[in-house]
C-alpha cells in the first residue's frame, strides 16, 4: 500500500496528532459528555481506500465499536447511541443488507458476554420488528440479559429514522386524544419526549460524524436541537484506536453551550 493512503487512512498515526497519553490527560473528568451519539460511518470508504470490498469495512466497524464501547465504559459516559443501520439503508444492494445484519448478529452474540461484564445495558431505536428473525432474536435476548446493569447504555438505533420516531410519537400521542385518554392542550415538548424511542433518556451532549460529511442522514432530528456537533473526516474503522473520539471529547470540552441564553 502506498505510504500516502496509508497515512490517509491511518492519519492518527501521522506527527501531528497528539498521542492518546496526551489526550487523556487533557479530559477533564466532570466536563465529559453525559451522553455521546456516532453516525458511524465511512466503513464502505474505508475499505475501497484499501482496495478492499465495502463488507471489509463494515467488519472492521464493528471492531471499532467494540472498542469505542471499552473507552466509554472505562471514561464512565452515561450513555453511547450509534447509528447502525437507517431506514434508508434498505436502499442498498440485498447482499450489502444481508452482510450487515449478519455482522450485527455475530457482534451482539460474540459480544454479549463481555458487555454483561461491564456492566453495560443494551438498548435499541427504530423499527427492530422489520429486521431478520436472527438479528431479532438476539437483540431481544441482549436487552433482556442486561436490562439490569447500570453501566454505560449502549443506545443502537437500527432501521431508524429521525422522521419515523416522530411520527411514531405523533401517533401514540393522537391514538391517546382519540381515546379521551388525553387532551391535545396537555401536550408538550416534556410530554412528546416521553412518546419518543428515547424516552426516559437525555439529549446526546455530543454528536460525532466521521467520514467528512456534514450532514444529519435523519438522525435523532428531535434530541439534537442542542448538541455539540464534532466532524472528522477519519473513517469509522478508524475509531477503533480511540484517538479520534478521545480528540471529540477534548474539543467538546473547550465548547461554550448558551442555549440561546448568554454566558
Ligand atoms: C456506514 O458506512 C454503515 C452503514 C450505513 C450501515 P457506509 O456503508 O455508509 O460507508 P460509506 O459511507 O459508503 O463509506
Ligand atoms: C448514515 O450513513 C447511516 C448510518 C451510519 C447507519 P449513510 O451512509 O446512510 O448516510 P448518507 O447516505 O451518506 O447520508
Ligand atoms: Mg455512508
Amino acid at each position: 500500500m502506498k505510504k500516502e493512503l496509508i497515512d490517509k487512512v491511518f492519519s492518527f498515526k501521522g506527527s501531528k496528532q497528539p498521542g492518546i497519553l496526551q489526550l487523556r490527560k487533557q479530559l477533564i473528568r466532570e466536563r465529559l459528555p453525559g451522553h455521546v451519539a456516532v453516525i458511524m460511518d465511512g466503513n464502505g470508504r474505508w475499505a475501497q481506500a484499501k482496495g478492499l470490498p465495502r463488507v471489509f469495512g463494515h467488519r472492521a466497524g464493528m471492531e471499532a465499536l467494540q472498542e469505542v464501547v471499552r473507552l466509554c465504559v472505562d471514561l464512565g459516559i452515561k450513555v453511547l447511541t450509534v447509528y447502525a443501520f437507517s431506514t434508508e439503508n434498505w436502499k442498498r444492494p440485498q447482499e450489502e443488507i444481508g452482510i450487515l445484519m449478519n455482522l450485527l448478529y455475530e457482534y451482539v452474540q460474540k459480544e454479549l458476554d463481555e458487555l454483561d461484564r461491564q456492566n453495560v445495558c443494551i438498548r435499541v431505536i427504530g423499527h427492530i420488528q422489520e429486521l431478520p428473525f436472527r438479528a431479532r432474536h438476539e437483540l431481544d435476548r441482549s436487552r433482556a440479559s442486561t436490562a439490569n446493569n447500570d453501566g454505560l447504555i449502549l443506545n443502537i438505533a437500527l432501521n431508524y429514522g429521525g422522521r419515523m420516531e416522530i411520527v411514531d410519537a405523533a401517533r401514540s400521542l393522537a391514538a391517546k386524544v382519540r381515546d379521551g385518554a388525553l387532551e391535545p392542550e396537555a401536550i408538550d415538548e416534556t410530554m412528546f419526549e416521553q412518546h419518543l424511542y428515547t424516552a426516559g433518556i437525555p439529549d446526546p451532549d455530543l454528536l460525532i460524524r466521521p467520514a467528512g460529511d456534514f450532514r444529519i442522514s435523519n438522525f435523532l432530528l428531535w434530541q439534537i436541537a442542542y448538541t455539540e456537533f464534532w466532524n472528522t473526516n477519519a473513517y469509522w474503522p478508524d475509531f477503533k484506536d480511540h484517538v479520534h473520539f478521545l480528540s471529540a471529547l477534548v474539543a467538546f470540552q473547550k465548547r461554550e453551550r448558551r442555549y440561546g441564553g448568554l454566558l
